[in-house]
């Protein structure tokens, strides 16, 4: 009784997770998201409409299928309530699509606060965080002092939020960093009201009991594994496990009820915020890659950074998923270039390796490229069936899963839902 399948990012996120899953939706019971908060922003495009989510899985547009806020994600009220009210505005009925977890933890406003000071401290070595509280949020989970969904209904709840809130004006202190709680407070407490619109639920029963029931559950990943608490470029990473693993904490899902990972990259590589990048292109190459994705963050508008595939990372994160199936996102991007470069090896102390070394910052750390025939001036957005794929992307998919030994089963060629090609025929 396999009935979770997990969805996830491979590289340093935005690789197009809200996307796929949208596509997918249709073949599931269950959407759930299992890690992170709204940190995340994830896109889906169909009948003309842009639609960004933070902390709602990307389930939410079908009618047919539940999305469930899993106890490992950390929530933002007033994020949340944004959009909350924006979903209605489109006619969806989110209190009767949506559960969230009772164990899911709150982002307090001074969360928000100790982030921003926080980053201000490290200087020139900050993270490039989003500024969502995610890090402080997380460590007080881990550090047993965290407030959780399931306490808003408690009596106490003031009483344990002001406490809390001391800690952190007592922390805050130590910074030279000023701020005003007072309006955020107001806002925050607002919203908690249209929180409550939504049921809270014991999530790991919830779950569990769906997929003895035979349901099918998708597992939606934020972020990306370069970005994992343990296994990314750390520190220049997120506060969660945003890895396969992540599933089975962050909702409760035993290992042994894990069917397929379905691994979501990018036919490039993009970085959004500080840290290491090996291929990154600081070149006319990266800012016209970087104009034709529109690569800028759904969630702080910042330019992303851009550079060639880097099949060294992407082969490690395939590894620790346990990725079966992958999605290679925007193809139709690298339609401007004559050729595209692909990383296969690194340079590093004096050799060649093929494997993402403990130091990445290392400068010493080169890619290694191998250059492939491109597709220049196909224009690749209309095409739906595996028939219609140009020769030269044909090679560059083939060559990539010859090498990631993993087969590409959805190839995504525009933002919108339709512009989706699914090779699972050709495989089989
Ligand atoms: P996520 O965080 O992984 O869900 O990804 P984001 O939504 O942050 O970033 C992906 C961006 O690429 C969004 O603007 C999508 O609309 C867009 N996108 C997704 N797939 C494609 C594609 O195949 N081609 C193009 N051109 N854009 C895409
Ligand atoms: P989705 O789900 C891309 C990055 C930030 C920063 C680092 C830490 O849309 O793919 P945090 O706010 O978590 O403390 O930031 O992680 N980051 C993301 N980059 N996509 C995301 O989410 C990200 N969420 C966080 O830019 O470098
Ligand atoms: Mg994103």
């Amino acid at each position: 009784m396999k009935g979770t399948d997990v969805l996830l990012g491979l590289q340093w996120g935005d690789e197009g997770k809200g996307k796929v899953v949208d596509v997918l939706t249709p073949s599931y019971d269950v959407i759930a998201r299992f890690q992170g908060g709204p940190n995340a922003g994830h896109t889906l495009e169909f009948n003309d409409i842009k639609h960004v989510l933070h902390t709602i899985p990307s389930g939410i547009f079908r009618k047919n299928t539940m999305n469930l806020i899993g106890n490992g994600v950390v929530i933002d009220p007033v994020i949340f309530k944004k959009e909350i009210d924006s979903l209605k505005g489109f006619g969806i009925d989110v209190s009767r699509l949506l559960l969230i977890s009772k164990k899911a933890h709150l982002i307090l406003p001074t969360h928000r606060i100790l982030d921003a000071a926080s980053e201000q401290a490290k200087g020139k070595k900050k993270i490039g965080s989003t500024l969502k509280g995610i890090g402080p949020t997380y460590m007080d989970k881990t550090g047993r002092n965290g407030l959780r969904i399931g306490d808003l209904y408690t009596a106490n709840f003031q009483d344990r939020y002001d406490a809390l809130v001391e800690k952190h004006k007592s922390m805050l202190t130590r910074f030279d960093f000023e701020y005003d709680l007072d309006q955020y407070e107001k806002d925050w407490f607002d919203a908690i009201e249209s929180l409550k619109e939504i049921p809270a639920v014991d999530s790991e029963h919830y779950i569990n009991n769906a997929i003895k029931a035979g349901k099918k559950v998708l597992a939606e990943g934020a972020q990306g594994t370069m970005l994992d608490i343990d296994f990314g470029s750390y520190p220049f990473v997120t506060s969660s496990n945003t890895i396969t693993a992540g599933t089975c904490t962050g909702l409760g899902i035993a290992p042994n009820r894990i069917n397929d990972v379905i691994g979501i990259f990018k036919a490039y590589c993009t970085r959004v915020g500080s840290g290491p990048f090996p291929t990154e292109l600081h070149d006319d190459t990266g800012e016209e890659m970087r104009q034709e994705g529109q690569e800028f963050g759904a969630t702080t508008g910042r330019p992303r950074r851009c550079g060639w595939i880097d099949l060294p990372a992407l082969k490690y994160a395939i590894m620790i998923n346990g990725v079966t199936k992958l999605s290679m996102m925007k193809a139709d991007v690298l339609s401007i270039f004559d050729t595209i470069k692909v990383c296969t090896h690194y340079t590093y102390q004096g050799e060649t390796i093929d494997y993402l070394p403990y130091d990445i910052e290392d400068e010493s750390l080169m890619p290694v490229y191998k250059e492939i025939p491109g597709w220049k001036g196909i224009d690749l957005t209309g095409l739906t069936d595996v028939a219609e794929i140009p020769a030269n992307l044909n090679n560059y998919i083939e060559f990539l899963e010859h090498e990631l030994e993993t087969p590409i089963t959805i190839v995504s060629v525009g933002p919108n839902r339709k512009q989706t090609i699914i090779r699972d025929k050709v495989l089989n």
